[in-house]
């Protein structure tokens, strides 16, 4: 079945997607499991990427064929990729200069047989967002950066997974890149001035769903996912709900072995906000 394909009656009443109602149903359980395809050369350039396949499952439920989906981290362009393959017109936002570049090049190589509009805007979020008109979009998905979690080039995974392949492990060395804040505080306070600005450019009483994991930072524990759904509600979203998104074809890594217990993270969470009435 191709993505954009419906199955069953629409409800008339539903004018978020075209989902017949045991399709909605489906969707709405709290757990999922995410199989990914190998990646292709180019995304697997990206240190931090999500799977098209749960992007898709999300702008289909969340709009109509023909809507606009916006991405404000777009990094190696997965979002725009699941635009194509679900009809949806995409823009991302990317900082680095170099995953703009891939994000662009893997859009031009994705088949776009709805002929939606796929655009690549290079810069900051902070400023680029300042440039968009107020409620232009129907939904927004993105994944933010995980504050300094890709400065550890000790790790096991990174050592087994990046660097014994010549890949690179940080997004970037730039000031601007909000991965890059040493302060969690500072990080989550510049993430907050994205989060406002989406809010604004989302239409009223629209969706945006936010893909994160929680992390460990030396000896902290960072509930990543609660902290971010503060930031949302302060930033005038309300939360939803969560979507486990288990990863359980990951490896293992021999963290903590044999002295304390430290989790080997095999899930990620979908938060769920919708815009807050003025
Ligand atoms: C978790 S990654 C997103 C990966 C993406 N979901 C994918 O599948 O490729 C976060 C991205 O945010 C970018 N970034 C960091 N600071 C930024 C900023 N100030 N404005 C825009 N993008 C930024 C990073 O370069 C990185 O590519």
């Amino acid at each position: 079945m191709s993505s954009t394909e419906v199955v069953g009656k629409v409800d008339p009443r539903n004018k978020l997607n075209e989902l017949s109602n045991r399709d909605w149903m489906m969707q709405t359980k709290s757990v999922w499991f995410s199989r990914p395809p190998q990646r292709d050369a180019l995304k697997a350039q990206h240190p931090a990427t999500f799977a098209e396949s749960d992007i898709v499952r999300l702008i289909e439920f969340f709009t109509k064929p023909n809507q606009t989906v916006l991405d404000p981290f777009v990094g190696s362009g997965s979002t725009l990729v699941a635009c194509a393959q679900s009809g949806r017109h995409g823009v991302g936002i990317e900082l680095i200069e170099q995953w703009a570049q891939t994000s662009q090049q893997r859009v031009e190589a994705e088949p776009n047989p709805s002929s939606v509009r796929l655009e690549v805007l290079q810069g900051d979020a902070r400023q680029r967002l300042e440039e968009i008109d107020d409620e232009s979009f129907d939904f927004i998905v993105t994944s933010p950066p995980y504050w300094s979690i890709l400065r550890k080039d000790w790790d096991h995974k990174v050592k087994a997974e990046r660097t014994s392949k010549g890949l690179q492990t940080r997004y970037s060395d730039q000031d601007d890149d909000l991965g890059n804040l040493e302060s969690y505080d500072e990080f989550l306070e510049e993430l907050g001035v994205v989060f406002k600005q989406c809010r604004r450019v989302l239409r009223n009483r629209r969706y945006m769903c936010i893909v994160v994991s929680d992390f460990r930072h030396g000896s902290r524990f960072i509930m990543y996912h609660s902290d971010i759904s503060r930031l949302m509600e302060t930033v005038g979203f309300t939360i939803e709900g969560i979507t486990v998104l288990v990863q359980d074809s990951k490896n293992l890594y021999p963290y903590g072995l044999p002295y304390a217990f430290v989790s080997n993270i095999h899930h990620q969470y979908i938060l769920t906000f919708r815009k807050r009435e003025p």
